[in-house]
């Protein structure tokens, strides 16, 4: 069964969400590759699913150091530990083992938990930080406009 993206996923900062719904496609479509049984697919779409993950656990983690979000050194704890969880399957699909099912069932409940707990939490003081500097680069346009056309 595939995972469907619905505002419960959400966390309010469009752009994690967006990259949120990127990995779940990617659980998807790991989740359709299961009933072809193509073991060169699979390992195609593990390679891309953790290249994605790895890029977005460090864009996640740089939001949560600007943010001065207390928790930054757990949480990127957690992203590690999940990696080397998937790395694991993969080395185990390489070696030829049917981990398909076994390997749904983790992504799927731990992605999930991860963006409703983990997530959640840093996602206020996040969107805190993010509309702050918005605001800073608005406040430092006046003047510099100013300057530039007066
Ligand atoms: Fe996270």
């Amino acid at each position: 069964m595939t995972i469907k993206w619905g505002p419960e996923l959400e966390i309010g900062i469009p752009v994690i969400d967006s990259q949120h719904a990127r990995i779940v496609e990617y659980i998807n479509i790991v989740d359709e590759v299961q009933h072809t049984h193509n073991q060169e697919q699979l390992l195609n779409v593990l390679n891309e699913l953790v290249d994605y993950t790895l890029s977005h656990f460090a864009f996640e983690e740089s939001l949560m150091e600007e943010a001065g979000y207390p928790f930054v050194k757990a949480h990127s704890k957690v992203h590690q530990l999940f990696i080397r969880r998937v790395e694991d399957f993969q080395t185990r699909a390489v070696a030829g083992e049917d981990i398909t099912t076994e390997l749904l069932t983790v992504l799927k409940t731990w992605l999930v938990n991860h963006i409703k707990r983990d997530d959640k939490d840093y996602s206020d003081l996040v969107k805190v930080n993010m509309h702050d500097a918005e605001r800073r680069v608005k406040a430092q346009k006046g003047p510099w406009f100013k300057r530039l056309f007066a």
